[in-house]
């Protein structure tokens, strides 16, 4: 079997009992749309795919925010299937500095792989699947859907954004209609630009409706 197969083996296992927001088909919608962008940018795709198949593999949320469980969970795997010392690095870095929690903080790593799987991601987080995974999460943890008195706070800090239980129309405003600026290659742009347009709409009718106006 090649290196992504058995890296597509590995995660689907891994991820078995994961919730809907991070399980194996946000995985293969990210290396999907991983592929799609790396066709317009000069990048070492094996970097690209294994990155995008493993940026959630241990998600610290759930490990105590253990910012390190991911890369080391990756980085354990790639040395047994055989993958070489350079590449494992590289992946590790771009797990370990992709996240939405590491821009609050200054930029320690870049490099084109990592703007490439990084859009990738922000792409599911936008659009007709942002909005549903935004829904998803919103019901998890219990969260209305909208209140007319609540508005959204445009600047939080870090530790704010960890405990917002904001209803989730805010988080429209608190983060996904800020990804489309935030977009690193053109082609993610280019996509994120319409996935926008299609919340703006949703957005509206979601207010026309909850004020009885169709
Ligand atoms: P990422 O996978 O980029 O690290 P998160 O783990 O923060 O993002 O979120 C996973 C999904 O849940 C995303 O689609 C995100 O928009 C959504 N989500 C995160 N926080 C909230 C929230 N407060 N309200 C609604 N949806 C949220
Ligand atoms: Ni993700």
């Amino acid at each position: 079997m090649d290196l992504i197969s058995q890296t597509i083996s590995f995660v689907k296992s891994s991820l078995k009992n994961a919730e809907s927001g991070h399980d194996w088909w946000h995985i293969e919608r990210v290396w999907k749309n991983a592929r799609l962008i790396a066709q317009s940018e000069n990048v070492n795709l094996v970097v690209v795919e294994l990155a995008a198949l493993l940026h959630d593999i241990a998600d610290s949320k759930f490990h105590d925010g253990d910012e390190e469980i991911g890369p080391e969970t990756a980085g354990k795997f790639l040395r047994s299937i055989g993958v070489e010392a350079e590449t494992i690095t590289h992946v590790q870095q771009i797990i370990r500095h992709m996240s939405f929690k590491a821009s609050f903080g200054e930029r320690l790593f870049s490099s084109k792989e990592m703007e490439v799987v990084q859009d990738a991601d922000r792409l599911d987080a936008i659009g007709a699947i942002g909005i549903a995974r935004a829904f998803t999460y919103g019901g998890y943890k219990n969260r209305e859907l909208y209140d007319p008195g609540m508005p959204p706070n445009l600047d939080m800090t870090r530790e704010q954004y960890k405990h917002n239980a904001a209803p989730t129309i805010n988080h429209f405003y608190e983060k996904l209609l800020l990804l489309k600026d935030k977009m690193n290659t053109p082609a993610g742009r280019k996509i994120a630009a319409s996935r926008h347009q299609f919340m703006l709409t949703y957005l509206e009718q979601f207010y026309a409706e909850w004020n009885g106006e169709v």
